[in-house]
């Protein structure tokens, strides 16, 4: 049957109570501390619960809350940051600590409307923080939430409507947990492609579960077909080759800083890289080969170790840097793969 506002409460219960029987036990539910839940959400925005997970430990044991991020030098915030990818999330993270220290005492505001005021802050986040922090009854939307109830309600509806559509659903006694409810059920239950709709708690009141909908499959995101009937290209990502060096030598490597415009992890350190190969490439000086996705982009990179391969405009912006001092500096995620791999760090 679909939702009407008699069944409303059940819904709800349902949904609650699968929630309490079936949530994954993360690090970020056990605290009420709305500085670990901002930092959950802000890291949790383009990356998986799996990677964040040593990351996020590791950030609250160097900073533990808003006063000691405040006071952190941004270099090292994302040398913490490194490996997560998006850096722009660390540098907004680090002036929103500055401007929580300076304006508000440390305190994060405990409304929805006041936290968006925030750098880095917009309407998910704010959301989620004063839902799940403070219970204020406010809905959050994010991917898995849109496809969630556009699935439940069915038709095609466009964001502003989904906003709407969560707030009326959402529990009032429990935002907090509703939201994560909602949440949880797009990324473990209502996935994309294939929804396990038999294990939904709220499929008795789901416009496309299959049962009733003969022969039709739930709306996915993702490949739409258009008007005309044909598929519309879906994006696929470039490939490119790039080559980097390792060199190593009494206890320090050679690393390179990204330049302060550069529109991608600006300032950042990283090996020496070209994407041309070294002209002469004796083979004893191919190391291993990587695969490594940023955004848009698939690469391979060919690692080269301790060859004297590098072209001198290269050889003169790179310094050697001590590897007991790579913990404190920013380096890119394939530059701390490759130190990984290679045993250095
Ligand atoms: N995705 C982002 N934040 C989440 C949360 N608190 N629970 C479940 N999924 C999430």
């Amino acid at each position: 049957m679909p939702l009407t506002g008699k069944n409303l409460p059940a819904f709800r219960r349902s949904l609650l109570h699968w929630y309490d029987q079936n949530r994954r036990d993360l690090p970020w539910r056990r605290s009420r501390d709305p500085y670990r839940i901002w930092l959950s959400e802000i890291m949790l925005q383009q990356t998986r619960v799996a990677a964040v997970l040593d990351h996020y430990r590791i950030f609250l044991e160097r900073f533990p809350n808003v006063q000691s991020l405040a006071a952190a030098s941004e270099d090292a915030v994302l040398a913490a940051w490194s490996g997560l990818g998006y850096y722009r999330r660390a540098r907004m993270l680090h002036q929103c600590a500055r401007e929580l220290a300076q304006k508000h005492a440390g305190r994060f505001p405990q409304r929805a409307e006041d936290l968006q005021n925030l750098p880095g802050i917009g309407r998910y986040t704010a959301a989620a923080v004063a839902s799940i922090a403070f219970a204020e009854p406010i809905a959050v939307v994010d991917g898995n939430v849109e496809r969630v109830v556009q699935r439940f309600l069915g038709g095609h509806r466009t964001t502003p409507q989904i906003w709407q559509h969560a707030q009326a659903l959402l529990a009032r006694s429990r935002p907090g947990d509703f939201n994560q409810a909602m949440m949880e059920l797009g990324a473990t239950v209502c996935v994309p492609g294939e929804p396990r709709c038999l294990v939904c708690p709220i499929r008795r009141w789901c416009v496309t579960q299959p049962s009733r909908q003969a022969g039709s499959r739930p709306i996915t995101r993702g490949r739409r077909s258009s008007p005309s009937g044909k598929t519309p290209p879906s994006i696929r990502p470039a490939k490119k080759n790039i080559w980097c060096l390792l060199n190593q030598r009494n206890g320090r490597i050679r690393l390179v800083q990204r330049r302060k415009k550069a529109s991608l992890m600006p300032g950042m350190w990283e090996l020496p890289q070209s994407s041309e190969p070294p002209r002469r490439l004796p083979p004893a000086a191919q190391w291993r080969t990587f695969r490594h996705s940023i955004t848009v982009t698939d690469y391979t990179v060919h690692v080269l170790r301790n060859a004297a391969l590098i072209n001198a405009a290269l050889a003169a912006r790179s310094k050697w840097i001590a590897i007991d001092r790579i913990a404190q500096i920013p380096i890119t995620g394939l530059t701390r793969k490759i130190l990984k791999a290679s045993g250095i760090i």
